[in-house]
């Protein structure tokens, strides 16, 4: 009997954003290492995972596929081995295509074979990419295999569809087993994307909670531009956001249920972004076990300037006030839009996730002054008198 995986969104780290083919053996411990020692496993972040270009270009003469050896020298189950001994999970990477996305084979028609395999080198998260797919089969049908594949292991592998958002995957996608799954194209380092991302999203909600979430890909919190990927560094153009626009994209990420996966150089994180990417007040919005979705509040038939609220297990609400445009912008929320009543005397005390204190109890409104593209993150207890 294996256990119910991702009652809440998973987290963790991802080598793509970053690292891009630029893997190995020694980046893969080191990060580890780092996972522990800056905190990260602490605050919740468990799951090291390998993405794209690890292996060979062609599978062994039994159809085995086969760890790079000079980027993997001791193979992929002492990589494993030492990521479990640090107390950490460990994932890996395939397609549903016949190739993944850089062109390494894929798990097309070896599916069974491959799932086997990932789970005799004790791997507990499987990324699996929607590149070179014959046209003739559904993403659909091939995730319902893997899903299938994976389960007959009888190892407990979370399964993360990387789907991007075709084939309305939102509707069907909870069927086929998977613990999340991509509904958009890849993020960049850049707030252009981020926004992207984000709007998308938020004004076309997709189905979310508890055993299948949504995924908005990893988070590029701490990037800098520093990323050897050519999609999501400088050596692409990208030149990275300011310190307001990561919070403001960790904040999204958290509030709307998607997997947090840092996607950054964590052995060279600088303080800032630790202290973002490890705080307890965000996670918990995040990691909330009811899982709910958010609501959306707009003003002034402004798209740039929302409140999304999120209802929480312990009766409290996870209020964030958002500010997509180019000035700073007073956000408002009226109390009566998230269902109180005010003659009646109930008041809203709130407390400053990102500030970490309690802001007192507010009447009737609450009207802060929000950075251009920034953002101000409450957790709300109702006060009825
Ligand atoms: C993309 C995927 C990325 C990364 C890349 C690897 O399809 O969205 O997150 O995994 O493939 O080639």
């Amino acid at each position: 009997m294996t256990k119910q995986l991702a009652n809440v969104p998973p987290m963790g780290w991802n080598s793509w954003n970053t690292f891009y083919n630029h893997i190995n053996d020694e980046l893969i411990r080191s990060t580890a290492d780092a996972m522990v020692e800056k905190g990260f496993l602490e605050a919740g972040y468990e799951y090291l995972i390998i993405d794209d270009c690890w292996s060979l270009r062609e599978r062994d003469e039994n159809g085995n596929l086969v760890p790079d050896p000079e980027k993997f020298p001791y193979g992929m189950k002492a990589v494993a081995d030492y990521v479990h001994e640090k107390g950490l999970k460990f994932g890996m990477y395939s397609c549903c295509g016949v190739r993944t996305c850089g062109d390494y084979p894929g798990s097309f028609e070896h599916e069974f074979q491959d799932a086997a395999l990932f789970a005799s080198w004790g791997v507990d998260y499987l990324k699996y990419d929607n590149c070179h797919r014959p046209n003739s089969q559904t993403s659909e049908m091939l995730y319902r295999r893997m899903s299938m594949a994976l389960r007959s292991t009888g190892r407990d592998i979370l399964f993360a569809a990387c789907q991007w958002g075709t084939e309305n995957v939102q509707q069907w996608i909870r069927s086929t087993g998977a613990h999340t799954f991509r509904s958009t194209i890849d993020v960049q380092d850049s707030w252009n994307s981020i926004e992207m991302i984000a709007r998308s999203r938020i004004d076309d909600p997709y189905p979310t909670g508890n055993g299948c979430f949504n995924d908005m890909d990893m988070l590029v919190v701490g990037m800098n531009g520093q990323g050897l990927n050519p999609e999501t560094s400088i050596l692409g153009g990208i030149s990275g956001c300011t310190a307001e626009e990561y919070q403001t994209h960790f904040v999204l990420w958290a509030m709307l249920n998607s997997p947090l996966i840092i996607g950054c150089d964590i052995r060279n994180v600088s303080e800032e972004a630790k202290n973002l990417l490890t705080n307890k007040d965000i996670i918990a919005l995040n990691q909330d076990t009811e899982c709910r979705s958010c609501y959306k509040l707009t003003s002034y038939a402004n798209p740039d300037i929302f409140v999304l609220v999120k209802p929480l297990s312990n009766n409290d609400y996870g209020i964030g006030f958002f500010n997509f445009s180019d000035t700073a912008f007073h956000v408002p929320l009226y109390f009566w839009d998230i269902g109180m009543t005010v003659s009646e005397g109930s008041t809203l005390e709130l407390y400053d996730c990102l500030d970490h204190k309690w802001i007192g109890k507010k009447k009737e409104k609450y009207i802060p002054l929000v950075p251009s593209h920034g953002c101000k993150v409450f957790r709300g207890t109702v006060k009825v008198r």
